[in-house]
């Protein structure tokens, strides 16, 4: 951080400014000593000198805070030697430098401007930070002015500014580096638009690609999962007949914000916290091995969640296996057989990836998947194809010609590219066989195709002719179960299905009639005979820890009763199968609407209050209430399920412990659960009591009341958290600042403060400070008063120990919010 703050202190030798304008007309001299403002003062344009640096520059920096930051410089690669410099605007409407001592231009903006002779030019300092020159009489904000900074980018991105291509004018906007933090002139790195092919954004260290941000999808850059709608500015990416350019806009006119290309490199955003008087980084785009050009070379793929990062896509195999061992991947992969534009050729279809480069590529945006396929498949040149917009259902054509490079598998959001293979590397990926497998088959498959005729129609005919017996099968499915071996130990009467039934109900667990995935496997839709709705767990046959979770959630839940618990219908424990049937819910979870923006609105305050009780009744049901007492130990907001009364249920039991009636709390060497939800204690000592659950139903009610996660939370003051967030909002009387904005409409006042007071009661770092149930019940439902929440308590990562003990300071950490199980070794 000192680095930086050493960077952004820059200009040191501005004297009492002689005149505060916004504005310099034609032939008015610009001293030294003197600097323009913008109307709302928030730039200025002057002379500086950066750093330690005896040089001197004229540019425009940030007059409304105090930091002294430049986000453009004119002469940066023509500095003045001393501060005999006169900034003029001449009667042509061009700016020029000169050194006042000699005469000589140092610099000009004639050889970027066009040659218009204007009769008298003005010269404005905008509060966007651009400076334009006009015609005397002309608006400030047409399209074309005679001449302004934003089209001469130096290594910032301001919002508003284009950074990209225009192909009337000709002008090439694109960051150029600093040399260093003392020298703006320019540095090595450039990150530009490449039009050569789907335009995408490349940044080099002179001729050589560092970095390639995806071509954009529609969405985002694709296979860059850091750029993400934020509440402090939108972006948006243009593409048309005249021109190409990325842009940012701030969604509140306060936020102050700008993306860099730093001299080492790095293009990073940054935020400016008014607080605390400083800038704070927002996001960095290349911060992972992956990001960095083609590290797994042609048709090689990069995997974080991997190790070694790098694999070849299916069909491929190393180029050099020597290399490819020793962690070499430059010379990436190779078909297994080539290509070679037979007939039987076909396409793989590949997803979850980030495009590879675009240069060379051709596109057309209007074009379906269909033709894009069939023009492909014509030209033998062409290795893949994809859409080149991926929002919605897709759209647009996107053609490859050459070796794939630098493509990545990415977990989230990732798009899909359809790939050239030869009939062998296609049947080997299919079937596990190769060619020579292949023509055996194509006798084979129509002969067993008879049989299986023939035999489908004995059993027709067998089961027509005994319809009468079969009748009234199904609903005895659930009664008639052979014995309860279902765990085989605890007195269950739980319902055995056989596993055929289940496949039968969920279509051989269709992809369609997937739901999601749980923490141990995957959760599908079914429909029984008898019409019945139900979802069904099924655990991955892999998972090792899911046996114990698979009986403990079995028993857990089998003698739970309650309105807001899911309810358990059956179990399967048949071939290798685990497989766990509940109720079916139409809603899904609660997650699926208050993180998501449209969805989010179906939810307005009064529901949202009822489920937040809701939820706290079904919680002391399991704390008090039932014959056993249960931890959940995993209370999130996906584990919330909704029915179509908006009622909710608590679901995912796998990782529940009961504890015997007077028992409060229990230490385990497990530690499972979510990170964000979990309390400090349990997180890091391993101790679990219902007061950990307690916590995570604070961090639930904080969430719905808000609207955002608790992690990835990120807030202008940077609490990296919503609990930091909430608690500082709350101590500065203002707490219904977090109200999510969807609600603002519906709220009712003193409930949303009593939730989030509740809420933040139930986040204190102690436990024994933390409110039972009972008492969170009574609280939520009264007026009476309540006690005043302590400072919360978060824990943010095995890394920081300190963050336990201080809980005042406030951690980074990633997005995502996966169900972890960290194995302690203490
Ligand atoms: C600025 O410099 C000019 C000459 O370079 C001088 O005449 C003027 O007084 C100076 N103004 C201030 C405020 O120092
Ligand atoms: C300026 O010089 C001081 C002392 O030599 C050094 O500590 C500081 O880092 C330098 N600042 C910059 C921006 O290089
Ligand atoms: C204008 O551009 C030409 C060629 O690009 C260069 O030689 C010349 O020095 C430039 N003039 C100024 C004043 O920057
Ligand atoms: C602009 O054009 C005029 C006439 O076409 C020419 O005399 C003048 O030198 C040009 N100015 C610059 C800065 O190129
Ligand atoms: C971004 O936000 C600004 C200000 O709210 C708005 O005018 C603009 O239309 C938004 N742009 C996009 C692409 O959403
Ligand atoms: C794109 O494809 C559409 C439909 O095939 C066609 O009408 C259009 O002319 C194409 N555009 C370009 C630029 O090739
Ligand atoms: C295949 O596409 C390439 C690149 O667009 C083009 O140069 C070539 O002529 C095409 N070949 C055929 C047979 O259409
Ligand atoms: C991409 O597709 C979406 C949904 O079909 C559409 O709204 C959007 O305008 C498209 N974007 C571009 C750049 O074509
Ligand atoms: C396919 O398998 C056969 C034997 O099953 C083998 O002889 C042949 O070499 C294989 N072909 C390739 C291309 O690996």
């Amino acid at each position: 951080m000192k680095l930086i703050f050493g960077f952004l202190l820059l200009y040191a030798s501005i004297i009492t400014p002689t005149h505060c304008t916004d504005t310099i007309f034609s032939n008015q001299i610009v001293r030294y000593n003197e600097t323009i403002i913008s109307p709302l003062e928030t730039f200025e344009l002057g002379f500086f000198n950066p750093g330690n640096s005896t040089n001197h520059y004229v540019g425009i920096w940030y007059k409304k805070i105090s930091s002294g930051t430049v986000v453009w410089v004119a002469n940066r690669n023509t500095p003045l030697t001393h501060t005999s410099g006169e900034l003029t605007l001449t009667i042509q409407g061009v700016l020029l430098l000169r050194d006042a001592t000699n005469g000589n231009v140092v610099w000009s903006s004639a050889n970027s401007s066009s040659n218009s002779s204007a009769r008298n030019p003005i010269g404005k300092l905008l509060d966007t930070g651009n400076f334009i020159v006009h015609k005397e009489g002309d608006n400030v904000n047409q399209e074309n002015p005679i001449w302004q900074s934003f089209d001469f980018m130096t290594e910032t991105l301001l919002p508003g500014m284009k950074h990209g291509w225009d192909s009337i004018t000709g002008i090439d906007r694109y960051f150029t580096s600093w040399k260093s933090d003392d020298d703006p002139a320019s540095g090595e790195f450039t990150y530009r638009l490449d039009t050569r092919g789907y335009p995408q954004l490349i940044l080099r260290e002179g001729q050589i690609i560092k970095f390639r941000a995806g071509p954009w999808n529609g969405r985002g850059f694709s296979g860059v999962s850091n750029l993400r709608p934020n509440r402090f500015y939108n972006f948006t990416f243009v593409l048309n007949q005249r021109e190409a350019y990325y842009q940012t806009n701030v969604i509140d006119a306060s936020v102050i914000t700008r993306l860099v290309l730093q001299p080492s490199g790095l293009l990073e955003r940054w935020l400016w916290i008014d607080e605390k008087q400083e800038w704070s980084t927002f996001l960095t785009r290349q911060n992972e091995l992956c990001d960095q050009y083609a590290v797994c070379g042609p048709f090689g793929s990069c995997n974080m969640g991997k190790s070694p990062v790098c694999e070849c896509l299916k069909g491929f195999e190393p180029t050099s296996l020597d290399q490819w061992k020793i962690t070499d991947w430059s010379q990436g992969c190779k078909h297994t057989v080539p290509v070679d534009c037979k007939p039987d050729e076909g396409f793989k279809k590949y997803s979850n990836l980030k495009l590879p480069d675009t240069r060379g590529s051709w596109y057309n945006q209007t074009m379906t998947l269909v033709e894009c396929e069939n023009i492909c498949k014509r030209n033998c040149s062409c290795t893949a194809y994809a859409n080149s917009n991926t929002s919605g259902t897709g759209s647009g054509c996107l053609l490859w010609f050459s070796d794939l490079m630098d493509i990545r598998t990415i977990d989230e959001n990732g798009d899909t590219l359809h790939i050239r293979l030869s009939a062998f590397e296609l049947d080997l990926i299919e079937n596990g066989r190769n060619s020579s497998a292949r023509r055996r088959v194509r006798i084979i498959v129509p002969m067993a195709f008879l049989v299986l005729v023939i035999l489908v129609s004995i059993c027709l005919y067998y089961r027509f002719s005994s319809k009468t017996k079969l009748h009234g099968t199904p609903e005895n499915e659930f009664q008639n179960v052979p014995e309860n071996t279902c765990t085989g130990e605890e007195d269950l009467e739980l319902p055995l299905l056989s596993l055929s039934t289940i496949q039968r109900a969920t279509d051989y667990f269709s992809m369609n009639n997937k739901l999601g995935e749980g923490g141990f496997g995957p959760v599908y839709k079914g429909i029984l005979e008898d019409g019945q709705e139900i979802a069904v767990k099924r655990l991955a046959k892999t998972s090792t820890q899911g046996l114990h979770e698979f009986k403990n959630e079995v028993i857990s839940i089998s003698k739970l009763q309650h309105r807001n618990l899911v309810k358990l219908l059956g179990c399967c424990i048949e071939g290798g199968e685990k497989i766990l049937i509940y109720e079916y819910l139409s809603n899904k979870g609660l997650d699926s609407f208050i993180f998501d923006k449209t969805r989010s609105q179906l939810l307005d305050w009064r529901t949202r209050y009822s489920i937040i009780n809701g939820i706290a009744r079904g919680l002391l049901y399991l704390h008090q209430d039932s014959r056993l007492r249960i931890i959940h130990r995993d209370l999130k907001v996906s584990n919330i399920l909704l029915d179509v009364d908006m009622n909710p249920k608590i679901s995912d039991f796998g990782m529940a412990r009961t504890v015997r009636g007077n028992e409060m709390e229990a230490n385990t060497n497990r530690v499972v659960g979510t990170y964000g939800y979990m309390a400090p204690e349990y997180a890091g000592d391993g101790i679990f009591s219902i007061k950990s659950d307690v916590y995570s139903f604070g961090v639930l009610v904080l969430e719905i009341v808000c609207g955002s996660k608790n992690r990835g939370f990120v807030h202008k003051e940077l609490y990296n958290n919503l609990i930091g967030h909430a608690w500082g909002l709350h101590n500065d009387g203002k707490s219904l600042n977090l109200v999510d904005e969807c609600l603002v409409e519906s709220i009712n006042i003193s409930q949303v403060q009593r939730s989030i007071h509740v809420g933040l009661l139930c986040v204190q770092r102690y436990p024994e400070d933390r409110p039972n149930m009972t008492s969170v019940i009574m609280m939520l439902g009264s007026e009476g008063p309540m006690p005043p929440p302590k400072e919360p308590g978060f824990y943010v990562g095995k890394t920081k120990k300190d963050i336990t003990e201080s809980s005042s300071s406030y951690g980074r950490s990633s997005n995502n919010e996966l169900t972890i199980t960290m194995l302690d070794g203490r």
